[in-house]
């Protein structure tokens, strides 16, 4: 029998990342020792007292049901965190719903609120993921530039009328992934007004909520007056309590959305295992200091990579949050030619930044993800190659 795929799937084609992971095989296959900082997801472990309750939990015979949604001690406590931490009134049996992840929020989004057609503003550069979320529901991206004389925010006054006429929603992401920017109080009232003004539904994706330095906290979009009116937050436990195996997230804010995106959810889960629904709301509860420590360890892996590669002359910026490093490329280099001259000439695997978006190109992406003897190794590894010379 001929297999033959759907059309959908012309917008699923092998990606530049499945590319780079063949080519770095080659090299490990080859006998190269690679320095791998292209992953973004934590090489830390999670919190004990976390590992400590779920082999607790998971003992339990009585939860091993489906759970089929969040459980309302679940939801209490994300109602408490977000009162506690951003000053934000969340209505516990309303305004929240438990995901698999971000990602089943973020993939599925579109699917509830765009038909075939629609617009949707997105970041560019933005996390990949955006752009399968659109095309699996037939519709289509509209890239806001995220560039660096506009301190990596979308300009919505360069939106034309007619596009943000024609946008139904807009995805943001702050700090954000692959470019790890803040947005101020400002930026987001004017998102707030825009959206209003258009009838255009937010999606403020918050999954690195915690990863911040020198006390520049992240600010929670549902904090601007008005934002539950046109938007929702997502949350995630990967990058905060190091939990992304174990696939829990959740959405919050306005309770319409809430409701229209559980309707699409019902039909297609059974919700979270139980013993990791208690587990996170736990992190919620008791995972300040954890949420403290890491941002220490990330906060001085990003102060020896921007110090080292400054050294040697590769101008990078310390970024304020997030998991990475967004770095300009030195001149003369295509974000892939530069990628691959760091993987033949010093064994170091960074993601080229145009695999996030058009405005990628000139930049790489580097990820927080190793140790610091690793990212000092890497450091001695591009000083010795012929790069910078
Ligand atoms: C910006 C962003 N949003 C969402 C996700 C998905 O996270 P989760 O593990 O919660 O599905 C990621 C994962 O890398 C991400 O970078």
């Amino acid at each position: 029998m001929k297999i033959s795929l759907s059309e959908r799937m012309d917008s699923f084609k092998d990606s530049i990342f499945t590319e780079l992971s063949r080519y770095k095989n080659k090299k490990i296959a080859e006998g190269a020792e690679m320095i791998d900082l292209s992953i973004g997801s934590p090489d830390l472990p999670p919190p004990t007292f976390i590992t400590t309750l779920l082999s607790k939990e998971v003992t339990k015979r009585d939860q091993y049901g489906y759970s089929l949604t969040g459980t309302a001690e679940f939801y209490k406590e994300v109602s408490a965190f977000y009162k506690r931490n951003y000053h934000v009134q969340l209505q516990h049996d309303s305004d929240i719903l438990l995901l698999m992840g971000s990602q089943d929020g973020l993939v599925h989004f579109p699917m509830v609120f765009a038909d075939p057609g629609d617009l949707i503003l997105v970041p560019d550069p933005g996390y990949t993921a955006y752009a399968a979320g659109i095309a699996m529901a037939g519709a289509k991206p509209y890239f806001m530039p995220l560039k660096k004389e506009n301190k990596f925010l979308p300009k919505l006054s360069e939106i034309s009328k007619e596009i943000a006429a024609k946008a139904k929603m807009m995805i943001l992401n702050f700090p954000g992934n692959p470019v790890p920017a803040l947005a101020s109080r400002a930026f987001f009232e004017e998102v707030v007004e825009f959206a209003k003004k258009n009838n255009i539904l937010v999606l403020h994706d918050f999954a690195y909520s915690e990863l911040y330095f020198e006390g520049k906290k992240p600010i929670s979009f549902l904090s601007i007056e008005g934002a539950k009116d046109i938007g929702v937050e997502l949350s995630s436990f990967s990058k905060n309590y190091h939990l992304a195996g174990a696939r829990i997230g959740y959405l919050a804010g306005n309770p319409e959305v809430i409701k229209a995106m559980n309707q699409l959810k019902s039909n297609l889960d059974y919700g979270v295992f139980l013993p990791l629904q208690k587990a996170a709301l736990i992190a919620l509860r008791e995972g300040e200091e954890f949420c403290k420590r890491s941002r220490e360890i990330y906060e001085s892996r990003r102060n020896l990579l921007v110090g080292g590669l400054n050294e040697l002359g590769w101008q990078v910026v310390k970024p304020d949050a997030g998991m990475f490093v967004w770095a300009e490329v030195p001149k003369g280099w295509s974000s892939l030619d530069f990628t691959y001259a760091l993987i033949d000439s010093a064994n170091v695997v960074v993601t080229p930044g145009h695999a996030f978006g058009p405005h990628g190109e000139g930049y790489v992406r580097i990820a927080l993800v190793q140790s610091n003897d690793e990212l000092t190794k890497a450091i001695d590894s591009i000083k010795q190659s012929n790069i910078f010379r």
